[in-house]
């Protein structure tokens, strides 16, 4: 069952991205980490190394829990200006920020690495922040260069707020305020996010994008604002809108220093709910493909929408790109392809005059997933009820469904699917659909169905996916 093209550890357990960082050639991807062992415990970063965000090579642990002290989650960001004193002249230091969780405490650290991240010293001053919570977690660091710091976002968990602090040098920090809550506050908030970013077609709009995690119920949910170095506004009229309709899309990191300005993230694809259930063998654990990140202006106001980045295309095998208009004729066509264990799929369609049209995948035996859009409804829900292995936890059978805000047609589709994975994206990205799905025998053949009525189809592709191992 280990997926073909996301990331997963080598062996034993994994929860959040941690330390996305961009340097000399290299993504870093760091992760949440139990190095003996198969369910949470004794949390250290995992770490891998990509050229293409796409092919992954496996490093050593880079830090460890250490005098019971754990390493939680957090970033890394590369200090070009040597601010920290880390560096040694020459190359800018990899700095990473992260919690450190105790039995009595949780406290803000830091470590570097001179050697482009292949070694790590933590700081012999740590922690850099400490100011008595239990609930005070998930670093994320960026550079804020009008006021010429580094800005510190962590969660304040339990009282449902982000906390922003600021520095010149990553070791001293001075608090600047708090903000929240916002949106959903019904679980723990964990692992914020912040960056700005250019709306599309705008290019002299520039907007702040605060994202925080909701534990065991919305996932990731982002508000729009302003960010002026010690504060954050809410822009007027715009909304706080959840980030993914699936259930398993937690903890999202953005990349710092993407050579190319673009936003990119990936999540985890669990929750706490079943996190340490879920089917195993050897290993457990495993990230979203790659994002990137936009702000559209869309008739509803402001949207963030998220689409795989392109690079994942190196792993596409031969097109089947089927020509017709008409279901039936699209079904003939899908049949003849062999059951397959990754795949990337897109599709538009015209649903005028159907009421319900939906993909199947059928995963043999009985087992299938539905992407279904109601059109009337204006829905598109993904129900793995009957997808395969299903029992671990009671919150894993169900269905999942997200509002198509955005309305108009046609509806676009584009959908990722791994041995047990399903990424859906409708409506450029605006809206998207994550959920794990356990078939036995991880395969997927792929049909369409229509009630009420026949759709029109206007495109439709399919391409089966390659290992990137
Ligand atoms: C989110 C989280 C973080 C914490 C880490 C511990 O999944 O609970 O808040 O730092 O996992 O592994």
């Amino acid at each position: 069952m280990r997926p073909l093209i996301h990331f997963t550890p080598p062996q034993n357990f994994m929860n959040d991205p941690n330390g996305l960082v961009y340097l000399a050639g290299e993504y870093h991807l760091f992760y949440q980490h139990n190095p003996f062992g198969e369910t949470w415990g004794h949390m250290s970063w995992g770490h891998a190394v990509s050229r293409d965000l796409v092919h992954w090579e496996h490093l050593p642990v880079a830090l460890s829990e250490e005098d019971g002290v754990m390493v939680f989650s957090g970033c890394a960001v590369v200090d070009h200006a040597n601010s920290s004193g880390f560096g040694d002249g020459l190359t800018p230091p990899l700095v990473a920020i992260y919690t450190g969780h105790s039995e009595t405490e949780q406290t803000q650290n830091i470590a570097y690495s001179r050697d482009l991240g292949r070694t790590w010293t933590k700081y012999s001053d740590n922690p850099v922040i400490a100011i008595g919570s239990r609930e005070h977690r998930d670093p994320k660091v960026v550079w804020h260069a009008p006021s010429q710091q580094w800005i510190m976002v962590t969660v304040l968990a339990d009282r449902h707020q982000v906390r922003f602090d600021g520095s010149p040098d990553l070791i001293h920090w001075e608090h600047l305020s708090d903000f929240g809550p916002f949106g959903a506050a019904d679980g723990v908030w964990e692992c914020p996010d912040l960056f700005p970013l250019v709306v599309e077609g705008h290019p002299d709009e520039t907007v702040w994008v605060l994202k925080v995690d909701v534990c065991r119920t919305v996932g990731a949910q982002v508000v729009f604002g302003d960010f002026d170095g010690a504060r954050f506004s809410v822009r007027p009229g715009t909304e706080v809108q959840r980030v993914d309709h699936g259930v398993d899309f937690y903890a999202a990191q953005s990349w710092s220093d993407t050579p190319d300005g673009r936003r990119i993230w990936l999540a985890w694809m669990s929750n706490w709910h079943y996190g340490n259930a879920t089917p195993s063998a050897g290993w457990r654990g495993v990230f979203s493909v790659p994002r990137e990140v936009v702000l559209r202006e869309t008739p509803v106001g402001l949207r963030l929408a998220q689409r795989p980045i392109t690079e994942l295309r190196a792993l596409r095998g031969g097109r089947l790109r089927v020509n017709v208009s008409d279901i039936d004729d699209a079904n003939t066509a899908l049949a003849a392809l062999e059951p397959l264990p990754a795949l990337e799929m897109a599709l538009r369609l015209d649903p005028t005059g159907a009421r319900r049209i939906g993909v199947r995948f059928d995963h043999g035996a009985g087992q299938e997933t539905l992407i279904v859009y109601d059109v009337a409804g204006g829905t598109l829900a993904i129900d793995r009820r009957r997808s395969g292995v299903v029992d671990f936890s009671e919150h894993f059978p169900a269905l999942h469904v997200a509002p198509l805000a955005l309305g108009g047609l046609p509806l676009d589709l584009e959908i990722f699917v791994d041995t047990c994975t399903i990424e859906g994206f409708a409506q450029a990205g605006a809206v998207a659909l994550s959920d794990l799905v356990f078939p036995r025998g991880g395969l997927h053949s792929v049909s369409l169905f229509a009630e009420g009525g026949d759709p029109t189809i206007e495109a439709l592709s399919l391409w089966p996916l390659a290992p990137a191992a």
